[in-house]
């Protein structure tokens, strides 16, 4: 930042929809100025460059040498990983990513290296790490740790719509990794923020459902059993075929503590043994909250509040790698993380 009293400047490389949401985020905070856009369809640059004053650029690398930016947010599919993120580091940008951080985890990998190499700040989009019901989970469990997890996220068969055509990036596996590796990643995030690391993983995946959808190549459903580093074992499950129900949820048990998240909002309600339970509602807001904490990490140079710096973000893409790897080979596969 230029000086103390200064707006902190802000650049996204990517103009979709979590462009949208976290602008919708940024612009009502008074410390921070929306100012570039960067994305490979030029007319969604223009489009959101127009609604905030900004300015559009062609590449990523033009952005952010010549926008003046404080910081970037990458906002890509999982496909389109690199060049942004390089030309961050070139910059010395500190910046946002969404989740997950890629696709291909060599790359990650480089990236994560030169992050820590350079020492940049980064944050991934991982917001649940955020939450109050999240972090209160976490503490009882460092005493207690996890015996057993199980979760999922289970959700209809894609339908085309105003935002997405039927070539959509999130329907083709090389493009999105497919559900467990672009949606899924959320609970496998939160199974490493709760429980520690993963040692092997192990993965099935359910096919033939979803019919009738063009350039359709995700599996419909997957589970996945994962080996804890604890002892603990866990199960993680994916469906994009159930339209008559479906949901998020997480399950953890420990030996005296028993937490059960549920929804999209990660509310909880945690049983111990002798005690009532307790119930934390999640927040509604939390792009608002995941962005205030980047946004004042940027401005104050004070990254303690930074839950998912990037490197921390490609052991979880590696965990959700290895589930393809494991789908592909039909092997268990070990960690290396
Ligand atoms: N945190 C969450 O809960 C959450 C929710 C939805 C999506 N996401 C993640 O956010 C990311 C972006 O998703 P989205 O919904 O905004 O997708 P989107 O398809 O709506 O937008 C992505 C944009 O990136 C552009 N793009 C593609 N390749 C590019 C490149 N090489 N350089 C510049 N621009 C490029 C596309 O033209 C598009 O405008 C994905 O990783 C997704 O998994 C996170």
């Amino acid at each position: 930042m230029t000086g103390h009293m200064s707006k902190v400047r802000v650049g996204f490389i990517g103009a979709g929809g979590m462009a949208r949401e976290h602008t919708k985020a940024l612009k009502t905070m008074g410390d921070v100025e929306i100012v570039a856009f960067a994305d490979v369809a030029r007319e969604r640059a223009d489009a959101m460059a127009a609604q905030f004053g900004a300015k559009a650029y062609d590449s990523p690398a033009k952005l952010c040498q010549e926008a003046g930016v404080d910081a970037v947010y990458i906002l890509l599919p999982p496909f389109a990983h690199g060049d942004a993120e390089r030309a961050a580091l070139a910059s010395g940008i500190p910046f946002f990513v969404e989740k997950p951080v890629g696709l291909n985890l060599g790359l990650s990998r480089e990236l994560a290296a030169e992050v820590e190499r350079t020492s940049l700040l980064t944050c991934a989009g991982y917001m649940n790490r955020h939450r109050h019901s999240v972090n209160a989970v976490r503490e009882l469990l460092v005493q207690d740790p996890p015996v057993l997890v199980h979760g999922g996220w289970i959700g209809g068969s894609p339908k085309p719509g105003p935002d997405y055509s039927i070539t959509h990036w999130w329907i083709q596996k090389d493009k999105s990794g497919g559900q467990f590796v672009e949606q899924v990643t959320h609970t496998v995030d939160l199974l490493r923020y709760l429980c520690g690391e993963a040692e092997e993983v192990f993965a099935y995946a359910g096919r033939g459902f979803n019919t009738g959808i063009a350039g359709y190549t995700i599996d419909d459903s997957a589970v996945v059993n994962i080996k804890l580093r604890n002892g603990g074992v866990a199960n993680l499950m994916a469906c994009t075929a159930s339209n008559a129900g479906g949901g998020v949820w997480l399950d953890l048990y420990a030996h005296n503590t028993a937490c059960r998240f549920s929804g999209w909002e990660h509310s909880v309600t945690i049983h111990q043994t002798g005690q009532p339970a307790q119930e934390i509602q999640g927040e509604p807001d939390i792009f608002t909250l995941e962005d205030r904490i980047f946004l004042d990490a940027v401005s104050s140079g004070d990254r303690s509040l930074i839950r998912s710096p990037y490197p921390d973000a490609v052991k979880t893409l590696e965990i959700s790698v290895a589930a393809n790897e494991s789908l592909a080979t039909g092997k268990p596969i070990m960690l290396s993380n």
